[in-house]
């Protein structure tokens, strides 16, 4: 069933020292210090949000917006899924790692869902695995948790059911709506998730489920009361252009300042001012000890050291 996925990645520089959250520690926050999540889709990004201290990472499915370009969630693939998540792992010492389940990879069956979680786990390197919906999945994540694999429920508005919603909208408006996100929510603290996000509802509803039930809610779009809260990586950094969902707050222009740069660069290429001499190898002209030498040879390669160091660890 599984793929031969290697040996585990080399883990982040930090590791030894690094403290990992633990899935009880992070059940245990209900109530307390707010949980800090915040999505990533690659090594790169996972190893600077892991530094800033966030307690978990989420490799949502929202990367087929965010990567990929997609209109939404529903096209992207375990697989896919997969990749990312493995990439994400690479990067993080302390921080806990939340795959996402893809549209299709769970809904069928509990058998279904627990094969695909799985695969998560051993070939993503995740450390838990989070999917959308209540009541109708209840079973499925009972199933999977009972399969020893931690879950994350997902209530509110949930992308993957986008065409069945209507489109991207604010959900739980009005009793019967609010009930239905109450119900479900309570299903998946019975089924046995350790945490649930809670997306784009009203915040006294978010603050009504929050008291609910027993573990801790993770709240986008859900005001202040719950638990914790997770943002898009992108959204809270200023990358993506275009629409900033109104409860994403940005909290750097790194769009701007990359569009800055490579400006500048392009000019500074086109102009020949880069690159300059301190980017420069010395010219074999000028290397006392003669073109060719051993010596001049070796220094180079000790120039290309930081960078493949860098690069493997
Ligand atoms: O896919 C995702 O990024 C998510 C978060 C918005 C919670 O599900």
């Amino acid at each position: 069933m599984y793929s031969n996925a290697g040996s585990p990645p080399p883990p982040p520089p930090t590791a030894a020292a690094a403290q990992k959250r633990t899935v009880p520690e992070l059940r245990a926050r209900k109530g307390g210090e707010p949980l800090v999540m915040v999505t990533a889709y690659d090594y790169m990004m996972a190893r600077l949000v892991d530094e800033a201290g966030v307690d978990m990472v989420l490799v949502g499915d929202s990367l087929g917006m965010i990567v990929q370009g997609l209109a939404n969630t529903i096209p992207v693939t375990l697989d896919e899924m997969v990749y990312h998540t493995r990439a994400v792992a690479r990067g993080l010492a302390r921080s806990h790692l939340v795959g996402d389940l893809p549209f299709m990879s769970y809904q069928t069956s509990p058998q279904q869902a627990i094969e695909s979680a799985g695969k998560l786990m051993k070939d993503g390197h995740a450390e838990s695995v989070k999917l959308e919906g209540g009541l109708e999945v209840a079973e499925h994540v009972y199933r999977i948790v009972r399969a020893g694999i931690p879950v994350v429920g997902h209530v509110g508005l949930t992308p993957q059911s986008v065409h069945a919603l209507g489109g991207f909208k604010v959900q739980g408006r009005g009793r019967d709506e609010a009930e239905k996100v109450l119900a479900d929510a309570r299903a998946l603290d019975d089924a046995g998730v350790f945490a649930i996000v809670l997306e784009a509802i009203p915040p006294d509803l978010a603050d009504a489920v929050t008291r609910a039930v027993s573990v801790p809610t993770i709240g986008i779009g859900a005001g202040n009361a719950c638990d914790g809260q997770v943002l898009v990586c992108t959204d809270l950094l200023g990358m993506m252009r275009g629409h900033t969902p109104r409860f994403a707050k940005r909290y750097a222009e790194l769009g701007d300042s990359i569009v800055d740069a490579v400006s500048r660069y392009a000019g500074e290429v086109r102009s020949r001012a880069f690159p300059g001499k301190e980017h420069t190898f010395k010219p074999n002209a000028q290397d006392p000890r003669g073109p060719g030498s051993q010596e001049a040879a070796r220094d180079e390669h000790a120039l290309d050291a930081p960078l493949a160091l860098d690069l493997w660890h």
